[in-house]
């Protein structure tokens, strides 16, 4: 082969060399895309649903916190409980250009049109807490095991009271949350499961006859209608017979319960207060654990939630699948969402110390009266 045709040889093989490894680099930068996406500039919006109960702050901040750790920018917006000003907000993400929403849902029926529209834009959605039903616009859920928070407040009222024991009969009453949340078909049921074979063979007696959904929920978890019901049925029911244990499905419907108890007499040497159970570990709650006024919460580190969401984002934007852990608990009503659930813990007098103050949830100062 004369010296020319090497030549040739040579240069052809050197600009194949660096055509594949340019090819390969852009192969490596979208593989990149799997190792870390450059997230400058990368908008996640961060739909809440309200600033008027505790936790949800604390679930808007974390994540605000971690995402923009990560060097993403954030979005967050809380709707006061309004639909129509989270839908608003949502709008607003989409055209801001958001890549992920996260979104806890004030009405889990009321963001199909919404976020169809985030769906046509390409925009991943991320079904924080609250299942969002009827779209299948929704892609990842991530929550605390629903179903096992009622189950935990349930087993709490089996065990005070001493039902396996056959104990009783026990008089008992319901306050559950609202029926535009999801979640409450599973906290209820959750409950029901563990309480419903005592009130099937009268260990548990319900005065009020309310045991059903509909007739035990409390509109927007809201406190003061959760008194109302409960000033109601206590002054129809118990004029003369006392309450032994009130179900609660969270802790603002419990604080409701617990003012309506102690307008009728109760937290005194003659009437103590019933079990009272609660959820989310929310500070005036806790310090009403320590008070002996209520007997249990259930314990969602909304720091975890937040951990286990960024997560998904930072999978869904280096075109990785998040990790999830149930694929058919979740049925929205037009698909089964993956979901990543966590574990809920209940807290109590016995083990607040080392659930909320040495893991850093909360300071002792804070949970003190
Ligand atoms: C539920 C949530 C509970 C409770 C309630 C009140 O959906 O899972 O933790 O906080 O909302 O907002």
């Amino acid at each position: 082969m004369s010296l020319k045709k090497i030549l040739v040889f040579c240069l052809v093989l050197m600009v194949t060399v660096v055509m594949t490894g340019c090819g390969g680099s852009q192969q490596s930068s979208s593989d990149s895309g799997s190792a870390s996406a450059d997230k400058k500039g990368v908008k996640i919006g961060v739909s809440m649903p309200t600033k008027s109960l505790q936790r949800w702050n604390q679930d808007g901040a974390n994540m605000e916190k971690k995402l923009k750790d990560k060097g993403y920018d954030v979005d967050l917006q809380f709707a006061e409980n309004k639909v129509e000003a989270q839908v608003s907000q949502i709008e607003n993400m989409i055209t801001k250009g958001c890549k992920v929403i996260i979104v806890g849902a004030i009405d889990g029926g009321s963001l199909s049109s919404v976020l169809d529209e985030a769906k046509s834009a390409g925009i991943k959605v991320i079904s924080y807490d609250r299942l969002i039903m009827n779209t299948d616009a929704v892609n990842y859920y991530a929550t605390f095991d629903n179903y096992g928070v009622g189950k935990i407040q349930g087993q709490y009222i089996e065990k005070q009271l001493g039902l396996t024991e056959g104990k009783g009969p026990f008089n008992l009453e319901i306050a559950t949350g609202p029926l535009d949340d999801n979640n409450v078909v599973f906290f209820f049921k959750g409950a029901m499961d563990v309480l419903q074979p005592y009130i099937d063979k009268g260990q548990l007696i319900v005065k009020s006859g309310q045991v059903t959904r509909e007739q035990c929920a409390t509109p927007n978890w809201d406190e003061a209608k959760a008194q109302e019901r409960m000033d109601n049925v206590l002054t129809t029911n118990y004029t003369s017979a006392k309450v032994d244990a009130v179900l609660c499905s969270n802790d603002s419907v419990s604080l409701g319960v617990q003012s309506a108890l102690k307008s009728a007499g109760y937290n005194t040497s003659e009437k103590p207060m019933p079990v009272v159970t609660g959820q989310d570990a929310n500070l005036p709650n806790v310090k009403a654990i320590l008070a002996g006024e209520q007997s249990m919460s259930v314990f969602k580190d909304t720091r975890a939630l937040a951990d286990q969401v960024v997560k998904m984002v930072d999978a869904l934007m280096n075109n990785q699948e998040p990790e999830v852990n149930d694929t058919k608990s979740y049925n929205n009503g037009a698909k089964v969402v993956p979901a990543y659930l966590l574990q809920p813990q209940f807290v109590d007098k016995t083990n607040y110390k080392q659930l909320l103050i040495d893991s850093g949830y909360y300071k002792e100062a804070d949970v003190q009266k």
